[in-house]
């Protein structure tokens, strides 16, 4: 789906699909020199960082292991907490393992603060992350992103994994939705 598909629905695009392309190409680059020898295992949090993970691990250069996992973390609204819970694990032991989670979106932290601890607490040999977006406006927990995609401002984005009410994920691009979709939520 393309933003012309859904124009009443967005107030204007964020990153274009060709934006994104060329980012992941560059990083997909770094990381299959980086992670030559190292067989790594790339994981990816559900369900935002489907379209990301697919896209990225298609560029790389190099063979990767691919694993996912389900979270929920508990909060009101559209704030997340800290408090996470595994609903669908891994099916890989990350014992020894090098691993690099692709991610869609940095927004609290507190996702990706947790993942990698319990990755290390596993016993996992190192653990790098990915992340296509971050907001650095809506950070409260301090996250080491090694392979940092766009940074951008605290405002409602969909597409290309990213959400509002289970739609528009499947957007070929980010892009700010109209207030008046979300407006009745928020009354
Ligand atoms: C989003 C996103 C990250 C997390 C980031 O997932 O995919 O996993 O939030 O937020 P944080 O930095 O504040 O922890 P969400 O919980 O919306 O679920 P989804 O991936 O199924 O859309």
């Amino acid at each position: 789906m393309r933003i012309a598909d859904i124009q009443d629905d967005i107030d204007h695009e964020l990153v274009s699909k060709e934006q994104i392309e060329a980012k992941i190409k560059d990083i997909a680059a770094r990381v299959s020199d980086d992670y030559r020898d190292k067989d790594p295992l790339v994981i990816a949090v559900l369900k935002g960082a489907v379209n990301t993970v697919v896209a990225f691990t298609q560029a790389l250069s190099i063979p990767v292991q691919m694993d996912f996992m389900s979270l929920s973390s508990y909060g009101s609204g559209t704030e997340s907490s800290g408090t996470i819970t595994v609903r669908q694990d891994l099916s890989t032991d990350v014992r020894g393992r090098h691993i690099l989670i692709a991610e869609d979106i940095v927004d609290s932290g507190r996702t990706l603060a947790w993942l990698v601890e319990e990755l290390k607490r596993r016993g996992a040999a190192s653990v790098e992350i990915f992340a296509l977006l971050e907001k650095p406006a809506r950070r409260e927990v301090e996250v080491d992103v090694k392979y940092k995609g766009f940074e951008i401002p605290d405002e409602f984005v969909v597409g290309f994994g990213l959400d509002y009410d289970e739609r528009y994920r499947n957007l070929d691009s980010i892009a700010v939705l109209k207030p008046s979709v979300y407006q009745g939520d928020e009354a």
